[in-house]
């Protein structure tokens, strides 16, 4: 690849480019983001060069209408290009790929689209009924459009992660998809390109996230009810802090048995609204076998 960040914002440009590399025999490692880009993508960024070493990483930089539903904050969505490619350069990222929509969505939205199962009509997908089926399709393009060897993903949008891992399995996409860990503030917050967002107050605020998974995680020995408890308690004294779901499910997002055997790897998801901004983070736990009385159940 020629030195330095190269910003390009058609297919042509993008395959011209990447094509020597791919001749070569080099791995192709793409970052997809929409952009507002902050540490936590940076840290994506590096963790995209040590998969490929000496082959191109690429990161889009494209706001998908098609996973935001009428009403959403596609308008409000920070669009920051300049600071962005401060970033790619930063992480020396290769190939920064920013389409307008006609150019990744020619004729519009397509007919055929990817339908992401039933994992997507849970959590996010609850209030967000269309939001994978728009994640997965444009996903599924840029996998196309990049021909990419490795894809990396932040953890922090866990159930993405696991709609992608699941898509690239059940549809055979050959793509290596890496979840790398949530980046967070010093006082625990998630890295979000929402937070920017939130007002001190809010921003203060938006911190109970952070406790409540905290709490979640340090009484999961205890087992899955104590544990949903002890982060409850947390929500509910924060306020201003809109809880939308509060969940521990197993690591790769399914139910629980009722009867969870000890060391169980699990995740606790949280998602919640601060003023008019919804966020969400997540964490792994480890389960202990223990489970509280009856009547403290999930919700
Ligand atoms: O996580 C995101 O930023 C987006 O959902 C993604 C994966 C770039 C698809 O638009």
């Amino acid at each position: 690849m020629t030195a330095g960040t190269i910003l390009v914002d058609t297919r042509e440009e993008l395959a011209g480019l990447l094509s020597e590399a791919r001749t070569a025999g080099r791995r192709v490692g793409l970052v997809p983001t929409m952009g507002a880009l902050h540490d936590g993508h940076a840290s994506l960024m590096r963790e995209a060069r040590a998969q490929v070493g000496e082959g191109p990483v690429v990161a889009s930089i494209f706001v998908n209408p098609m996973q935001f539903a009428p009403g959403e904050d596609l308008d409000r969505y920070p669009r920051t290009l300049g600071a962005d490619l401060e970033v790619c350069s930063a992480e020396g990222v290769d190939v920064v790929f920013a389409p307008a929509v006609d150019e990744v969505y020619p004729g519009g939205e397509p007919e055929i689209t990817v339908d992401p199962g039933p994992l997507a009509t849970v959590l996010e997908g609850a209030s967000r009924p269309t939001h994978f089926r728009g994640v997965l399709t444009v996903v599924a393009k840029l996998f196309g459009l990049v021909r990419a060897d490795v894809a990396v993903f932040g953890q922090k949008d866990f159930q993405q992660l696991t709609l992608v891992r699941r898509m690239v399995a059940d549809l055979c996409m050959g793509v290596d998809v890496v979840g790398a860990r949530t980046v967070r503030e010093p006082d625990g917050l998630a890295m979000s390109s929402r937070n920017r967002n939130l007002d001190p107050e809010q921003r203060r605020r938006a911190v109970a996230l952070h406790h409540a998974l905290v709490e979640a995680r340090d009484a999961a020995r205890w087992g899955v009810d104590v544990a949903l408890e002890a982060a409850r308690a947390e929500m509910r004294q924060a306020h201003g802090v809109d809880l939308d779901y509060l969940v521990i499910r197993a690591a790769d997002l399914t139910e629980l048995p009722d009867d969870v055997p000890e060391g169980t790897a699990g995740r606790v998801l949280v998602a919640a609204r601060v003023g008019d901004t919804r966020l969400i983070d997540n964490m792994p736990i480890t389960l202990g076998a223990t489970r509280a009385p009856a009547g403290r159940g999930d919700s």
